[in-house]
């Protein structure tokens, strides 16, 4: 066993010899960015318990003041990696440099302005994103099929998924007990007294994002609070009236957000993502007259359909309980030996307590990377060849 171990090892490292990252060049770097912390955005809270719900000092959905900063502490970092690899120019960006794009609502626009003043300070970099009240269509998660038969088979496909779900029902457990559902507005008016008992709706309209109202709407909408006010900061005894305290209970809890990722989102991700995906491939295509760098900044169902459309390898990210955390980036890096290009993408992102804590990276507090990898891709150490990855992109 060891010796088999010793081979496997030692062929590894024969093999990345072939490509000795050391001498590959950055070239050029594209992040699809999900926004930092924001305040919570669901609606109806108070039906769902009788429990009184702190106040939020901002408003919905807007980046926190303390998303903003550790979204410049990751600007910082970004700018410090882009120096060691002699990426970018010194000085201010050109636009032929640099180019951000962003959804047009306000916490990704602000997201990238906080990237932005850190990563170049005092240089004033535009944040490109189309002129319209809400979000731009390119990154919304509205349904585009239209036949009968796709949404039957969507809609099949989710009660599968949410049939004798046992990752669910614990979580629905001990929200039961936290929220007291019982005494709540929803159990009296909608007859919702216990959530393990399946008694959802699914709300599938074409042009629109899909819901699954009752107990998975309802648990999704207490958790992003609860999650939010950790994040931001709120006193333990003021999240989840203080009933969160062990890591234990917020892996149970925290597991609504990966299945209602794979319920709402997984599922219908070539629909929902394809004109995203269009974009991404027609700047792939067109790289060699892109910028060095671009940025994108969107949402976690955006990254979701990315990396599901995409083909990469499904990943835990370690030091996390959510599957797209916020204020994560996928980092798409076109390296170079001088004669050939490669990909390498990166998740790097925020962990579950450096969110919590907020302090500055520093080399003994970085923030989480992880390879990942395209599942058709010949894969060389983490690196993939360009043009194979352009030709089946
Ligand atoms: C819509 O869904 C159907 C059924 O899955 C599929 O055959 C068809 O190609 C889809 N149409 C588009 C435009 O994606």
């Amino acid at each position: 066993m060891t010796n088999l171990l010793a081979s496997v090892f030692i062929l590894t490292v024969l093999f990345c010899n072939v490509l000795d990252a050391k001498k590959l060049k950055l070239k050029q770097v594209l992040i699809f960015s999900r926004h930092n912390v924001r305040y919570p955005v669901a609606e109806n809270l108070d039906r769902y318990t009788q429990k009184p719900w702190p106040e939020l000092p901002g408003e919905k959905g807007a980046l926190t003041p303390k998303g903003a900063r550790l979204e410049g502490y990751m600007g910082e970092y970004f700018s410090e990696w882009f120096d060691k690899n002699e990426f970018l120019n010194v000085g201010c960006p050109s636009d032929e440099e640099v180019y951000v794009f962003t959804n047009s609502v306000s916490r990704t626009k602000a997201t990238a302005r906080a990237f932005l003043d850190s990563a170049f300070k005092d240089c004033s970099v535009p944040v490109h994103h189309k002129d319209i009240e809400g979000p731009d269509p390119l990154f919304a998660p509205a349904i585009r099929n239209t036949t009968q038969a796709y949404k039957e088979m969507v809609i099949e496909e989710i009660n599968r998924k949410m049939s004798n779900n046992q990752k669910l029902k614990e979580m629905y457990l001990e929200l039961n007990k936290i929220l007291d559902v019982k005494e709540s507005a929803v159990c009296k008016e909608d007859d919702i007294c216990d959530l393990t008992e399946s008694k959802h709706t699914i709300l599938y309209d074409v042009g629109k994002e899909m819901w699954v109202q009752g107990p998975l709407m309802i648990a999704n909408s207490v958790m992003d609070f609860f999650v939010m006010t950790y994040y931001d900061g709120f006193p333990i005894k003021d999240i989840a009236w203080g009933y969160i305290r062990s890591k234990e209970k917020w892996r149970i809890l925290t597991e609504i957000g990966r299945q209602d990722h794979n319920i709402r989102y997984t599922t219908v991700a070539e629909d929902i993502g394809e004109q995203l995906m269009n974009y991404l491939r027609e700047t792939f295509q067109n790289y060699d007259n892109m910028p060095k760098l671009i940025l994108l900044v969107g949402h976690d169902y955006n990254l979701n359909a990315i990396t599901t459309i995409m083909g990469f390898e499904r990943t835990d990210l370690p030091k996390q309980f959510e599957k797209y955390p916020i204020g994560g980036k996928l980092v798409f890096q076109r390296w170079t030996d001088g004669e050939n290009d490669f990909l390498k993408v990166e998740y790097v992102y925020p962990s579950w307590s450096q969110l919590r804590h907020g302090k500055k990276y520093s080399s003994n507090n970085r923030p989480q990377r992880v390879v990942m990898k395209l599942s058709w891709c010949s894969d060389k150490c983490g690196f993939c060849p360009w043009t194979e990855f352009v030709n089946k992109v």
